[in-house]
């Protein structure tokens, strides 16, 4: 059995592997997470909320709380401008009954930070620290944090951030090896994050450690294991297009689906977003990206991409996928030239699009709430 595919216990639950879906604001819906679920996922959670929203009783982040019977095990994970503010969400969110509630502490996004949320606390420790607390004063649910390694290069203050967190007895943590200033092309920092954990495992305190960065197939999972021993890895980018790579850490092989396998996942995905959102605009519209991200790599496929990218309706999208199919040679291979092309430059700093990004830190929330 790999090393990613044994259990790991989580407070009162039971996690049945070592590989996570990251919370992805915009992307990590329900549809998204059964897919990934299906794949192997052995934890998911919700997109990030905001405590704000929450506070306000905004009814689009109370949507976005929704929740498949499939989902046995489901996390969520909130941000917010004040430890009160977090507290009182988390509270929201164990009465909710989610299984396990993570605290945003590295979100780069400039209004999110701009409004104290997300990595603008790791400028202020003595808030992390409170926020945590105050955190697990409301909720006896297994409660977490992820966090990145500073605010800027300068001003690299993991080991700190750890200490704080296990001093208000987090269940986990997570690190992404980069701090809030650095972009994707900056290498995921692995030692950064090794250090961090070297001081988790001085204390001696039973924490589940988490890495995360650029693990985008079996080799950089390992080696995110084998250099920083971490506990788990979660994903992020690696699953945007490519749910299969919970598959492939846990064979702890390459797994490259057949095309009939890629269509009939894909198409399963499209299933699942019309039962979630209807058969409506907005469901076609939230899929766009995915079927981007889905035809990457494959021939021909760039004038595909460019009608999907307009799709304004479920079953338009499937005539473009089957009419791209019958079209298609059958054992045709995504990414034939190179593997390395599943990597993703998908920058959620840049390139979210603000209004299909149905969540934090939006300006004016105050006159949205409500609404
Ligand atoms: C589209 C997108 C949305 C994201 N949303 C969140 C989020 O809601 N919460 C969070 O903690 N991180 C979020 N992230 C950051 C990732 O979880 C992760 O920390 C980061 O992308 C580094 O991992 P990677 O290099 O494997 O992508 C997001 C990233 C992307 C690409």
């Amino acid at each position: 059995m790999s090393f990613f595919n044994q259990p790991i216990q989580l407070g009162n639950l039971t996690l049945k592997n070592r590989v996570f879906l990251a919370p992805l604001a915009g992307v990590s819906d329900v549809p998204f997470r059964r897919i990934c679920q299906e794949l192997g996922a052995g934890l998911t959670y919700v997109e990030m909320l905001s405590a704000t929203a929450i506070a306000y009783k905004n009814k689009r982040t109370f949507e976005m709380m929704a929740r498949h019977a499939s989902e046995s095990i489901l996390g969520v994970q909130v941000t917010g401008p004040s430890a009160e503010q977090v507290a009182h969400a988390v509270s929201v969110l164990d009465q909710q009954g989610f299984d396990t509630i993570d605290i945003n502490m590295g979100c780069p996004v400039r209004k999110v930070v701009t409004a104290g949320c997300g990595s603008g606390i790791l400028r202020e420790p003595e808030r992390i620290s409170k926020t945590v607390e105050l955190a697990r004063s409301a909720t006896a649910r297994p409660l977490s944090a992820k966090f990145r390694l500073g605010y800027t290069r300068e001003e690299v203050n993991v080991v700190n951030t750890v200490e704080r967190v296990l001093a208000e007895n987090v269940d986990m943590f997570t690190i992404h090896g980069r701090t809030r200033s650095e972009s994707y092309s900056t290498p995921c920092d692995l030692m950064g994050i090794k250090l961090a954990i070297d001081t988790a495992l001085s204390k001696q305190k039973s924490v589940i450690k988490v890495g995360n960065g650029d693990i985008f197939n079996y080799a950089s999972a390992r080696k995110m294991q084998e250099e920083t021993t971490c506990d788990a890895v979660m994903v992020s980018r690696g699953a945007l297009g490519n749910p299969w790579i919970f598959k492939e850490i846990l064979l702890a092989e390459t797994v490259q689906p057949e095309f009939a396998e890629w269509l009939d996942l894909v198409l399963r995905h499209l299933a699942y977003q019309e039962e979630f959102f209807g058969k409506t605009k907005l469901a076609a519209i939230l899929a766009r990206k995915h079927l981007l991200w889905y035809t990457k790599g494959f021939p021909s496929s760039k004038s595909l991409r460019d009608v999907l990218n307009r799709v304004e309706d479920l079953d338009e999208a499937r005539a473009h996928l089957k009419n791209y199919a019958a079209n298609i040679a059958k054992d045709c291979i995504r990414f034939a030239g190179s593997a390395s092309e599943l990597t993703s430059d998908y920058d959620p700093k840049y390139e979210m699009d603000r209004k299909l990004d149905r969540g934090v830190g939006d300006e004016g929330m105050e006159e949205q709430v409500n609404s």
